[in-house]
């Protein structure tokens, strides 16, 4: 797909269809996600596919206080654990403002969502999950950190593609020369 095309499809989608997901597909998805530039080269991340019967169990972790019910019916999810190195832990600690992780963690859930996109499948990022939750479901230490959990899948029949909702971009861009 053209990049730009591929920028303008890809959104938040909350209505999946039946369709699975094969995990041929996660495992692609998450091959070119891991693919995203990181601080140092450090790769702060490691990425959980959850395909099947598992997913469904799974959707229970980002549906704390209500929110997203919708997760029940995605057939897929790729839940992105923060592994950062004693160095970054530390740098972390000293300098607040250089959370260099977490900039990481977002650019490859960037790569991961356009990937997907690329690949005939949607996504929703989903910041509401439960870490300790995640943590216990994919038996990792308790404290493991969990970012970020990326819902996978295909759209429902007739899912429209949504207009951007976006500040106006004089707002969001100058031009110095
Ligand atoms: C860090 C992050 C956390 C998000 N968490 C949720 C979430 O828990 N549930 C949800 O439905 N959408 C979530 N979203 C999706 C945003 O609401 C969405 O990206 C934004 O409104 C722009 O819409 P679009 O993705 O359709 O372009 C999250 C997005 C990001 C980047």
């Amino acid at each position: 797909m053209e990049l730009e095309q591929l920028y303008l499809k890809r959104q938040s989608t909350r209505k999946y269809s039946g369709e699975e997901v094969t995990d041929g597909q996660l495992e692609e998805i998450c091959k070119l996600g891991a693919l995203a530039p990181s601080a140092k080269n450090s790769q702060p991340w490691k990425m959980f596919a959850i395909n099947g019967a598992k997913a469904k169990e799974f959707s229970a972790c980002v549906q704390m206080f209500g929110a997203n019910k919708w997760a029940s019916n995605c057939p897929a999810f790729i839940a992105v654990e923060l592994n950062r190195s004693k160095l970054e832990e530390k740098i972390a600690e000293r300098f607040t403002f250089a959370d260099f992780a977490g900039n990481d963690i977002g650019l490859l859930t960037a790569y991961i969502t356009l990937a997907a996109e690329n690949m005939g499948l949607q996504t929703c990022i989903l910041g509401i999950r439960n870490e300790k939750e995640i943590a216990d479901f994919l038996g990792e230490p308790e404290g493991t950190k969990f970012p970020l959990v990326i819902a996978v899948g295909h759209a429902e029949e007739g899912y429209p593609v949504r207009e951007k909702d976006r500040k106006p971009f004089e707002e969001v861009f100058k031009l110095i020369k």
